[in-house]
């Protein structure tokens, strides 16, 4: 074990570790460039062979990474994009960044994680070191992964590496990139730590050691159950006063002044992505493995399921308060990505708000700067919409608009002088019009 330590040890400090990353999404691609930036050279596995030819011919399909960028890394040799799995022998670090989401009845969908580990355990050499980064529920690393990488003889911790360091991408954050937040780390062994956290410490600005991948598994698990329990909580807010007459976004910027004891989030249509609306259900199925059912993960899930149907309703009722009904209404949706500034329409409320209405019978379009087109979603089979100009002629032809999501581009002063109703999910509209309603 210490001759493969030490050579390992030696190749990271001197930015001669190959290193993998399995799955070049939203959180793969971006560490990508951070090795391929601080002179690290890398290698792209992926099964998309679209994805795999984009990079290869020096185009990002993630905005954040510049064609520009890509191009340079490529000429310089630093990089490759590829589909054959046999190139993971050549390769010191691997890298998992591979989907983990819920299958049809909210159990943990681990078919990704767990083939890519048999893809792994397939070219596993020693002294190579193998991190898991997708969220999952604590004891993935060990309990699954582990035995699968074992089976081919080679030992854990002393052949070779194992550690989990989950990423804490936030897409859109303009103060917070993967460079500049911190890195939870938990290894097998104190060695498998430790190497996992010179790897990272040559990348990110601080590593955060823990005692076991469980124990990190579990940190990326409370930081989004933090997040859905509280999202759920001020979208209840919402609901109750608004029957008292009382503006939740007030009073929530009011709170926000207090110095201690409390931090802000905001109402909205729900919640999206990739990550909040999951991750939580992986630790739900995990519990009841130890006689335990969650409570406040499934009220959250509750409460923040319902917010698309409440905008709906809101939206019905003021259209009939206009003499108009929901069936044959004109209704434009503005921004179908689940947050703001972003392109990323996975799980987002938009997409339930969008079929709701047309299951009332509405004519529903919708806009949004960052995604041209919106289909082929598992939950929304016959959902196959294109993101229509915003002119100030369909904005006055409709009867409503719904905004879902509060994009910096859009002039809501122009939206509001020309649309006859607008349903604001998000605060974008400051100022009390009168037609505009909070929902
Ligand atoms: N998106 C985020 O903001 C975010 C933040 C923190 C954590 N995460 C977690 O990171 C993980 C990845 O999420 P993502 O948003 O990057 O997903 P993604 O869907 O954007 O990317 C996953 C990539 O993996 C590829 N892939 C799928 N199966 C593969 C396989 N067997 N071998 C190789 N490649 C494969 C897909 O083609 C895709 O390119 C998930 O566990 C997620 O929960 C995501």
């Amino acid at each position: 074990m210490h001759r493969e330590y030490a050579a390992l040890e030696g190749k990271i400090l001197g930015k001669r570790a190959r290193v993998g990353v399995v799955g070049l999404g939203y959180v793969g691609l971006p560490l990508v460039k951070l090795f391929l930036s601080k002179g690290f050279a890398v290698t792209g596995f992926d099964i998309d062979p679209k994805k795999v030819s984009l990079l290869n011919r020096g185009k990002s399909y993630i905005r954040h990474i510049t064609t520009g960028e890509l191009r340079r890394f490529l000429t310089d040799k630093l990089f490759r994009a590829t589909a054959d799995f046999s190139k993971l022998r050549t390769v010191d670090v691997v890298i998992i960044c591979v989907p983990t989401p819920l299958d049809s009845h909210k159990n943990p969908d681990l078919s990704y994680v767990l083939g890519t580990t048999s893809v792994i355990a397939r070219y596993l050499k020693p002294g190579q070191l193998v991190v898991l980064e997708s969220t999952t529920y604590p004891g993935t690393t060990e309990e699954e992964m582990l035995p699968i990488l074992e089976a081919g003889g080679l030992k854990g911790g002393k052949d070779f590496f194992l550690a989990f360091s989950p990423e804490r991408e936030d897409p859109g954050n303009r103060h917070y990139s993967t460079a500049t937040i911190p890195k939870v780390i938990g290894g097998l062994t104190p060695a498998c730590r430790r190497l996992a956290s010179l790897l990272y410490g040559q990348i990110v600005v601080k590593t955060i050691l823990v005692s076991s991948p469980r124990a990190a598994e579990a940190v990326k698990l409370l930081e989004n159950i933090f997040r859905s329990v509280n999202i759920a909580l001020v979208n209840e807010m919402k609901i109750i006063l608004e029957r008292l007459g009382i503006d939740v976004w007030e009073v929530i910027e009011a709170a926000a002044t207090k110095p201690f004891g409390f931090m802000p989030f905001y109402p909205g249509p729900g919640y999206g992505g990739h990550c909040i609306p999951v991750d939580p259900f992986y630790l739900t199925w995990k519990a009841k493995e130890v006689d335990y059912q969650t409570k406040f993960i499934e009220l959250a899930g509750e409460i923040n399921t319902h917010m698309p149907y409440y905008v709906v309703g809101k939206t019905i009722a003021a259209l009939n308060g206009m003499g108009k009904s929901i069936r044959g209404a004109r209704i434009l949706v503005l921004g179908i990505a689940y947050k703001k500034d972003i392109d990323d329409q996975r799980e987002s409320p938009a997409l339930k708000i969008i079929s709701v209405l047309k299951a009332q019978g509405a004519k529903v379009e919708y806009n949004d700067p960052y995604v041209p087109r919106s289909a082929g979603h598992r939950e929304y089979p016959g959902l196959d919409l294109r993101s229509v100009p915003l002119t100030a002629r369909r904005l006055k032809s409709s009867d409503a608009v719904i905004i879902a999501t509060d994009h910096s581009s859009y002039d809501y002063d122009g939206i509001v002088r020309q649309a006859p109703l607008v349903v604001d999910t998000r605060n974008a509209i400051r100022r009390k019009r009168r037609n505009v309603i909070k929902a």
